[in-house]
């Protein structure tokens, strides 16, 4: 394959002809593909079946401890569940809050808590001239789009192999009393598949902020999802925090929504005990209780950390195929021509593609205008913005494998019609 930045401008133009007739062929196809939202397959949903299925109303009635999970109370989880989660995400049980279907709704609760009655006695954030949170980019628009909403200012922050750059974040956090906190997904990160470092969990927890109510927002959504045995592994931010005293600094979230099932899985947060205090002063006021039926079934079906780990490489068997196919596409179509780079995680649910500056948006395009649904360009960003219109979010885990794989021959020829023409836009004037 030649280069395209070494073709002139009748080459360029010969190249541009050929794609466009093989994009043809993909337009009569009349394809109808997605790979917007890092949704489970109905493969992935179907091993937790037996939960339905297999675990009974007498069983779920009662749990061993005598509670009755069909009436009220247990406002922060059953004593089982807390369990389940404090062994994923290693913290005591008395750490843990167990929250309903959904880990971002606690997430919107906390920044919404935070701005309206203040976080440890400190002044609600609604009451001060101006908000800033630093956002990890490319980075969980849910996150962006939560700030967005509170106008909180966002903040970009460089996101390098190790997890976000701690030169910027020590600055900003440090200097700034108006930065009131950081998003974070610390491992396998949307969309990037980052695993943030030792060295970067470390400074994070010798963070000294300016603001006594500063935050690093722990979203841990993909902490058990490894795509093989050889996976990535996150140093324990609480245990870092508690030799610098600063485990306030903290809320962790996860859920078991890519474990079971999205629409009904149960979630949790993990927090301080001061935290966890303050937390339920409001919680106690939303609600009597999240859903303990669901809860116990959960603790049934997952009644050893060794079910729950098969669990996750029977994901991981569906899911790893489908990364390899993505990942042996892009080398195979798009690095000879040294046209875009992209990530090869070794968990998570996304593999994030930077095409050459400015052509994202065209990329989307000719793959919507051919049947293929990608995430919105800039939807990594804070305010849709991406600078350099350039990072694709790739999400293969929905997709078949034959829709996955006709999905990304369509988008290793948009990158190539996009590319060329950006080439050309360039040489056209020129003289060949
Ligand atoms: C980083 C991250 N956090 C949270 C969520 C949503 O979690 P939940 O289903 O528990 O609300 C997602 C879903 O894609 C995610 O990618």
């Amino acid at each position: 394959m030649c280069l395209y930045k070494k073709m002139n401008q009748a080459e360029l133009e010969a190249e541009l002809s050929k794609l466009n007739k093989e994009y043809i062929k993909f337009q009569n196809m009349q394809l109808n593909l997605n790979m917007s939202r890092g949704k489970p397959c109905p493969d992935q949903l179907e091993l937790s079946s037996d939960m339905i299925e297999k675990i009974n109303y007498s069983q779920l009635a009662k749990t061993d401890s005598g509670i009755d999970t069909r009436n009220y109370g247990e406002l922060t989880g059953i004593p089982e569940a807390k369990k389940l989660f404090a062994s994923i995400l290693n913290v005591p049980d008395d750490m843990i809050i167990v929250g309903g279907n959904s880990s971002l709704n606690l997430m919107y609760n906390y920044v919404d808590m935070a701005m309206q009655f203040g976080l440890l006695g400190n002044t609600p954030w609604n009451k001060l001239d101006n908000v800033k949170f630093l956002c990890p980019v490319p980075g969980y628009d849910r996150h962006f789009a939560i700030c967005e909403l509170f106008n909180i200012e966002m903040i970009n922050i460089e996101m390098t192999e190790d997890g976000p750059n701690m030169n910027q974040v020590k600055q900003l956090a440090e200097s700034d009393p108006s930065v009131k906190g950081i998003w974070c997904v610390p491992k396998y990160s949307n969309p990037s598949g980052v695993t943030y470092s030792s060295d970067v969990v470390k400074q994070f927890a010798k963070l000294k902020p300016a603001a006594h109510d500063f935050r690093i927002l722990w979203d841990n959504a993909y902490v058990i999802h490894h795509l093989s045995e050889d996976h990535d592994s996150l140093l324990n931010i609480f245990d870092e925090c508690k030799k610098f005293n600063s485990e306030n600094m903290v809320i962790e979230f996860c859920s078991t929504s890519k474990v079971t099932f999205p629409g009904a899985g149960i979630s949790a947060l993990a927090a301080s005990k001061s935290n966890i205090k303050d937390i339920i002063k409001i919680m106690s006021k939303q609600t009597i209780g999240h859903d303990k039926i669901n809860q116990l079934r959960h603790c049934i079906f997952f009644d050893s950390a060794e079910k729950l780990k098969k669990h996750m490489e029977s994901h991981a068997k569906i899911l790893k195929p489908k990364f390899d196919l993505v990942v042996n596409k892009l080398n195979d179509q798009i690095a000879p021509l040294n046209i875009g780079k992209w990530t090869n995680p070794k968990g998570g649910y996304f593999i994030s593609f930077n095409s050459l500056e400015g052509c994202g948006k065209r990329i989307y395009e000719l793959c919507k205008q051919a049947g293929v649904v990608l995430t919105n360009i800039g939807a990594t960003f804070p305010y849709s913005q991406d600078p350099e219109n350039s990072n694709i979010r790739i999400a293969p885990t929905f997709p078949s494998i034959n829709e996955l794989s006709k999905a990304m021959d369509v988008f290793c020829l948009c990158v190539k019609i996009a590319s060329v023409e950006k080439f050309l836009s360039k040489t056209s004037g020129k003289t060949n």
